[in-house]
């Protein structure tokens, strides 16, 4: 087959990927399974030499996130290996939520519709890639739910065996996601900060020898797949960047890496530079960030969680310090609302979009309106909210059922007073 001149000739594992660079004191790493900076513990983050990237480049490929490969540290052929090619999906133009809270502009970007139905799909996809190029045979992960399914599936999808780590009573729709295709799920007694310290112990035994945490020794590899976000909704403005965007936290890992990928975007000349607010929103439940934002602080107090929410329930986020530092930065800020308003924010985005979020989304819609309330959001700025999970999985969260139930006649319909 023809060779064109923008596809390089030899595949080279991490495209233009070019090191693991600290995020605190800039030190530089090969390319690598690690995760933290030998020095002074800062986390790694991947660096990179882009090439010549275009619009149309972009444009002209596949119909999910492998069409920014030229922007991720993949391999060049990435598109042609087994993996669950999430991404492109919807952003929707949301003219009824709108209307319903004063704003002008506003989108969702429906991450519920990848895969396993939440934006892990993304970081995976990056995730698994690594894992091959450094010979994993397994792939892990800890997880509040969503991450353990889009492991398994992709685990499946590209032939390793997989091995996940969740708190014990999670949702069952999250729990039968991760066991379905086959792997291991083990839940842990305890919440989602002792999953992950036990896999900082696994990985340091001989166990968890060739095995791939995909958000612990492949965490920066992993974090690079949530910079699609920013790609896509960019992409689907019309090559532009939102005014205004509201993102849930957890890790604060994904809010980090979509203001990454707009910085990008600008960096590689693919969108005007503007500026853009990033705001924060987590369930009251587990709020470290927005309890650190409100007190002015800029060091995150670990919480011990209580929410509905329970795919953001992290009590210690990894990355709470560079949310805060992204919120000052852009004009944002970082809020919470509780599981009542997290409940409401569902119902109201399914009655007015047709969309049904799982309780992140209920904390994202949620904060929207608490924002729009308290006038810290401007109703003028063209905004958008990520929707990142499926109301499917978290369904006892809503009391929602049948509106009433008769016997099949018109008769019993009408006396119901339902005609
Ligand atoms: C549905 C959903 N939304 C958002 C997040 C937050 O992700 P992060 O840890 O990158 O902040 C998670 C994390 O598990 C999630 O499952
Ligand atoms: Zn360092």
């Amino acid at each position: 087959m023809a060779i064109t001149a923008t596809e390089p000739t030899a595949v080279r594992a991490f495209g233009p990927g070019t090191a693991l660079s600290c995020r605190e004191c800039g030190e530089r790493y090969e390319l690598s399974p690690i995760f933290a900076c030998q020095f002074c513990f800062g986390p790694l983050e991947v660096a990179y030499d882009f090439g010549d990237v275009t619009r149309e480049q972009i444009e002209s490929g596949p119909k999910n996130i492998w069409r920014y490969r030229s922007l991720l540290p993949v391999p060049t052929n990435v598109a042609d290996l087994p993996n669950m090619n999430p991404g492109l999906t919807p952003l929707v133009r949301a003219d009824r939520l709108a209307a319903e809270l004063g704003l002008r502009s506003l989108h969702v970007k429906d991450d519920s519709a990848n895969p396993t139905h939440s934006f892990k799909d993304r970081v995976v996809a990056i995730a698994v890639e690594a894992a091959r190029t450094f010979g994993f045979t397994t792939l892990s992960c800890s997880s509040t739910g969503n991450l353990a399914g889009a492991v398994g599936a992709a685990a499946a999808r590209a032939g390793f065996d997989s091995c996940v780590f969740i708190p014990a009573g999670l949702e069952e729709g999250k729990v039968v996601m991760a066991a379905v295709y086959g792997g291991k799920v083990v839940a842990i007694d305890g919440n989602y900060d002792d999953v992950n310290r036990f896999c900082s112990e696994l990985i340091g035994d001989e166990a968890g020898e060739s095995w791939g945490f995909t958000n612990v020794n492949l965490r920066p590899y992993y974090a690079e797949g949530s910079k699609t976000l920013a790609y896509e909704i960019a992409e689907q403005l019309g090559w532009r960047l939102p005014e205004q965007i509201v993102i849930p936290i957890a890790s604060g890992s994904q809010l980090t890496k979509i203001d990454k990928g707009f910085q990008e975007l600008v960096k590689v000349g693919l969108v005007e530079d503007r500026p853009y607010k990033v705001f924060g929103a987590q369930a009251t439940g587990c709020s470290p960030v927005a309890k650190a934002w409100e007190n002015g602080h800029d060091v995150i107090q670990p919480v011990k969680p209580d929410t509905i929410a329970k795919s953001l329930a992290i009590g210690n986020p990894a990355d709470g310090p560079y949310v805060l530092d992204i919120a000052t930065r852009t004009g944002g800020s970082v809020e919470h609302v509780g599981d009542d308003e997290i409940v409401d924010a569902i119902k109201l985005l399914a009655r007015t979009e047709g969309i049904f979020a799982e309780t992140a989304g209920g904390v994202t819609t949620g904060v929207l309106r608490k924002l729009v309330r308290e006038g810290k959001l401007d109703p003028e700025a063209e905004t958008v909210i990520v929707n990142t999970g499926d109301g499917l999985k978290t369904l006892n969260a809503v009391d929602s059922g049948v509106t009433a139930t008769i016997k099949p006649s018109l008769a019993a319909f009408k006396a119901e007073g339902l005609a």
